[in-house]
Parts: structure tokens; sequence; C-alpha cells
């Protein structure tokens, strides 16, 4: 596995402009290394630094980190904080005029909330969630739109100490039956309904389809927020409205101060087999995770307009929606809907109606809106922007090149960030004003993050060659365990096969090149091997998508007599989908390119037209349907949480 090879050759380096590393947090790259070197040479000192400055005590900590039962590890053991308090009150004296959040509907109306109100919010509700006996150490489910009162949800369960676990909106009933009962949740906080995209979709309903589905007794209460005022099923022996909830509810609520090792929520994500993992994440290392993160790599300045467009139901926007911001006190922008409707540019209009500084989104949405509306962003103001970011793949480096120079002009660094839902918040990333960019890297890690590329044995690699990405060491931010599953964590992130389990392993292939940078190369599980050539699926998709003809790729390998595995090429043009002799015309074409871009072995032996490709909601190419489609089998595995079921027909 070790000997993955690295095929993309990327050239390209953008460094800082000096207009932007003059006013940067880390404005250099010496600035950066010293604080590696600080983090390297006193590591448990350089975390209590940043814990003592970043976070607000109730009381303050003595141990720094507890490394006694690995890979079970805690941080700042017995400090006692409130993460909301954290968010919310530590702005009241200093800054409660501040719009906290610039929230925009689906239908564009806009509301502006300051840190004065959305604290009364949350106090209120959390009053009210007292008032159902829901109490510390309780596990509530949140199945909300993407709007302020999912926030003021999550911020109310931190605020009592209540563990919440946020399952996406476009779920299905029996996804959200597992959560609900793996999670043992006492209450589900919902709406009626959410709009995206001009349409109505039930909320409430498919949470009663989900208890209705058995084992859920541990629910007492189903809060209801209305928000599209269409009538739903109401069984007043366990639902309330939220705003009958609140009414009469005080604007102040004493926080309950929680160890710092209490969890903040867990946060289920599919492992490749078998039941959803309940990602468990701590109260005050994970809090640091994301503020340490929004000064280094989002390089917050006060007057910043945040906009990071994902949704709560994602690890993303926990971190960068839910408490990151806010723990800086930052203004950010909320978006309801979806980013092709009333058109592919409703972003960029966002961008230009907020006057946004700093953009965070997925290149799934970039390659998507190139696709659809090229030209559109020329259309809009973008001047206010100064920064952008993207996370969830590798950004294929032509999407990072339309990115840089159609949003960003050219002039605003783009942020490749390489984290999980495991990790809680960046871990390789650069910041900013210090490090030059190369399209497609994600660069270098945060201070105080140590990563390697390793082999089997759990050995360095030389630069220039595939391994396996590890954490050396444990961070503040990290998953502390799987709910409930203790061992199941350990089999997953600390495996004997892998590094003796002696790191945490990350479950992707990467390389450094000779200056050091970071290349994720794809999923271990999607690593293909051509003629004894190993190579990730990253190489070739980006090589199809510099074409100028395709929008998106996805690469998959098939058993192959003599090769071992023949390369297959799931493509969508940008351009409708061809047929008959323009299919064939184009596929030669794109054979070709790849032989050109890569090299022969890359070629593909068979290049498939679809309209899209299978995604999960979070938008992630499921590679492993195309593998079985490529084989030409049928698809016998769980696509419950796939987006668009039906592309599947297309492809086979
Ligand atoms: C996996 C984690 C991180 C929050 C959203 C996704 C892939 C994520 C990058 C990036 C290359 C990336 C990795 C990782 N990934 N960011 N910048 N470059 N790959 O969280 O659902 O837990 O997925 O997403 O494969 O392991 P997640």
């Amino acid at each position: 596995m070790s000997d993955i090879e690295s095929v993309l050759n990327e050239t390209r380096v953008f460094p800082p402009s000096t207009e932007f590393a003059s006013h940067a947090n880390v404005p250099s790259l010496s600035a950066y290394q010293e604080l590696c070197r600080q983090a390297q040479t006193d590591y448990t000192g350089f975390w209590k630094k940043q814990a003592d400055e970043h976070i607000l005590w109730h009381k303050p900590f003595t141990n720094v980190l507890d490394e006694t039962t690995p890979p079970f590890f805690k941080w700042f053991d017995d400090g006692e904080l409130n993460v909301s308090f954290n968010c919310l009150d530590r702005h009241l004296a200093t800054q409660p005029d501040k719009a906290a959040i610039i929230f925009e509907a689906d239908d564009g109306a806009v509301i502006h909330l300051n840190y004065r109100d959305l604290h009364t919010q949350v106090c209120q509700f959390a009053n009210g969630l007292r008032s159902r006996g829901i109490k510390k150490g309780d596990c509530v489910v949140i199945y909300m739109p993407m709007r302020i009162e999912a926030v003021v949800a999550m911020q109310a369960c931190a605020r009592i100490g209540a563990i919440h676990s946020v399952v996406f909106g476009g779920f299905s009933a029996k996804s959200l039956h597992e959560r609900i009962v793996d999670a043992g949740a006492v209450a589900v906080i919902t709406a009626d309904e959410q709009t995206r995209g001009g349409k109505n979709n039930p909320l409430k309903a498919t949470v009663d389809s989900a208890i209705a589905l058995g084992g859920a007794d541990s629910v007492k209460s189903v809060i209801v927020y209305q928000h599209s005022g269409n009538k739903v099923p109401f069984d007043a022996t366990k639902d309330i409205w939220w705003h009958t909830l609140i009414t009469g509810q005080l604007s102040e609520c004493e926080p309950e101060w929680v160890n710092a090792e209490h969890p903040l929520f867990t946060l289920y994500t599919s492992g490749s087999t078998g039941k959803p993992k309940g990602v468990q994440h701590s109260s005050a290392g994970y809090l640091l995770g994301t503020m340490v993160s929004m000064k280094w790599i989002f390089d917050y300045q006060a007057n910043d307009v945040f906009w990071c467009t994902a949704d709560v139901g994602w690890i993303t926007g926990h971190s960068y929606v839910a408490y990151g911001p806010l723990a800086m006190g930052a203004t950010q922008v909320i978006f309801e809907g979806v980013p092709t409707y009333p058109d592919a540019g409703r972003f960029w209009k966002i961008i230009q109606d907020h006057k946004v500084t700093t953009f965070y989104t997925a290149p799934t949405a970039i390659r998507s809106l190139i696709k659809l509306g090229p030209d559109l962003p020329e259309q809009y103001d973008l001047s206010s922007l100064r920064l952008l970011g993207s996370v969830g793949e590798p950004i294929n480096p032509e999407a990072w090149m339309w990115y840089y120079q159609k949003i960003g002009q050219s002039r605003c660094p783009i942020v490749d960030t390489w984290w999980q839902t495991e990790t809680g918040s960046h871990m390789i990333a650069p910041t900013p004003g210090a490090v030059a960019l190369k399209p497609g890297s994600c660069t270098f890690p945060l201070p105080g993050i140590e990563m390697a590329v390793v082999d089997e044995a759990g050995d360095e690699v030389d630069n220039g060659k595939g391994g396996f990405l590890v954490i050396k060491r444990p961070f503040p931010s990290q998953i502390r365990t799987l709910w409930g599953d203790p061992e199941r964590f350990k089999k997953a992130y600390f495996p004997e096969e892998i590094g003796r389990g002696k790191y945490y392993l990350a479950g992707d292939s990467a390389y450094r090149d000779n200056d050091g940078y970071f290349w994720i190369m794809g999923r271990i599980d999607d690593v293909l091997n051509v003629s004894g050539h190993r190579l990730g699926t990253m190489e070739i998709e980006s090589a199809l998508v510099a074409s100028p003809l395709v929008a998106e790729a996805a690469v998959v390998g098939r058993p192959h007599e003599i090769k071992g595995e023949s390369v297959v090429a799931f493509v969508v043009l940008k351009n409708d989908r061809p047929e008959g002799e323009e299919a064939i015309k184009i596929i030669n074409e794109l054979r070709n390119w790849v032989a050109k871009e890569i090299g022969p072995i890359a070629k593909p032996e068979e290049i498939r037209f679809g309209d899209n490709l299978p995604k999960t909601r979070s938008g992630k190419i499921m590679r492993r349907l195309l593998r079985t489609l490529a084989k030409g089998e049928t698809i016998t595995q769980d696509t419950s949480t796939l987006e668009n079921p039906a592309i599947l027909e297309q492809l086979k």
C-alpha cells in the first residue's frame, strides 16, 4: 500500500501577497514556523497556552493532557467551562449589538440578529428544555432546517449540558430512527417542514415515522418549530410547539458548568460498512480546535463577514457555523436554501448583498456551479471577498483555478482544509498569510498538529511516495470515542495492522512533495492497482476535469485478468450527455487526454457518461457503488444515504 504512486504533476505556486500578509494573524512563514517550533519543543505547554488564551474557564485546569489509557486521551481534564457561555455571554459586555447572524431564507428574506438577542433566544429555549426535564448528560436529537433556530437549539443544549446529535434534514425516517435509537435520545427538536429551492419537505412527519419504527421509547418530547405553518400531525402527549415552550421563559439561563471532557455532542458518520458511527466530541478540546483554526486558517478579523455554506447536519456546520464563529465573536451568514435556486448565481449574489469577506464551501458545489453557470460570477460584485476556503474532498487543480480567478479574482488566497468529522477542526491547511499555495494541495499541518505519511509498519515514507495519512500525537479537538462502542473506536482509528496501533489512522492515502507539502490522494479503500502501479483516484479524476469538456469525474478500478485492475471513469460533461457517434468521439478524446496528462497506465479502459454522479448528501462521490456498476453487478449495498439514487440506473 505504501507504494502508491503519484502521477499528478502540478507546478503552479501562489505566494501570499504582501497586502494580505501584512494584516494576517500569522503574517509570515517564519511566524508559522515559530508556532510549530514552540509546539514541538513543549507540546503540552503550547496547548496549555492556547487553552488559557482562548477559553473562558469557570474553573481553571491543571492537567493538560492525560495519556494514561491510550487511545482514550483527555485534555484539560480537571477544568470546568460552558461552551455556550464561551460563544455568547463573553460578547455581551464588549459587542452586544454586533450582528452574530445574518440569516437569508430560501425566499430571500433577511434577518439580522445581534449577540444580545441571540443570547436571549438561546437562554429562553434552554430554560424551555429544562422545563421538560432535560438535563446534563441527556441526549437530544436535532432534525432542523438550516435556520437560526438550528443554532439556537444546539447552543441551548450546550448551555444545559445536554449532548446534541444533529441529523441532517435530508436523511430518511430510517436513518433518523437508527440515530435516535443508538443515541438513546430523550427529545427530538424539529420543525413542521423545511424549505429548500422553493419546495417544502416534511420534517415533523418524518420524525413521527422514525419513532413509529419502534424502540424509541426514550423520546419523551418532540419540540416543533413552526416554520411553514402547514398542518402537521400533532400528539399533545409528547409534541410541543417551540413557541409554546419558550412562552414565559426568562431571558437569562445559568449555564451548566461541565467538565472539559463532558461530551458536547455526537455526530453520526457513515462507516463504509455497518451501522453509522456516533463520533463523540469533548467540550473544551473541541471548542479550542474551532477557535485556533478560525484564527490561523480563516485568519479571522473583527470586521469579517464569515460564510461557511455547510449545513449544521455536518461537522463543518458544527465547527464553522454553530461554534467557531460565535466563540470568536464573528458576524456570519447562514443560508437556508440551495446554491442553484432561483439560479446558479445565488451564492455570488449572497456574497455581494452581505459583503461576505470569507467564503467556505465544498469542491462539489464549485464544480456544479462551474457547469451550471461559468460566467455568472461576473454579474456580481465580489470585491468584499478576501479569503476563500474549500473542504470535503480534494479540490482538483482546474476547479481550484476557476475558484481562484473567477470568485477570488486572483486576489484571495484559497485555504484547502483537510480534516474529518473525527478531527473536529482543521488538521492540514495553509495559514494564508504565511504559506505559498499549490492548487490541489492542502499544504502543511496546523501548529501543534503532527501529521505523517507512513507505511504498514508505521514508518515514515520518503517524500514523493504515497502511504497512509496518520496523526502522530493526540490533539485537543479529536474524537474521544464512538458513542457506546469503545472497541469499534479502537479498531477503526488505531488498528494494529497499520502503524501497530501507535497513530490515529485517517483512512486517506497521501504523499508529501519535495517541499514537504501534503497532497491527499483519496480514501484508502479507493486506491487502484493497475499493472502493479498503485494509483489514487484523485489524480486521474483531476486529469479528466482538466479537460475543457469535463465538469466532474469519478474513477474506480475493475478487476482485470492481466493488469490486476483497469481504470473505469464515470464522467459528467459540461455539455449534455453525448450519445452514439458523438459519445465515441469524446471517449477517444478523453482517453488520449489522460494518456497525455498522466501516462498510458492511467488511460481509462472504459468511460461512461452521466448527467450526474452518485453522491452522499454531503456531496461525496460514492465510489464503492460505482465499483459495483463497473463490474456489471447489481447494487445490493445500502443506498439510503444517497442524494440522487436514480442516477445509478443511468450509469449501469
Ligand atoms: C474525509 C472526511 C472535513 C469536514 C467535511 C467532511 C475528505 C475532507 C479534504 C480536503 C482532500 C478531504 C477526506 C477525509 N476530505 N477535506 N481538503 N482535501 N480530502 O468530513 O465527512 O468526515 O470526511 O473527507 O477523505 O478523510 P467527513
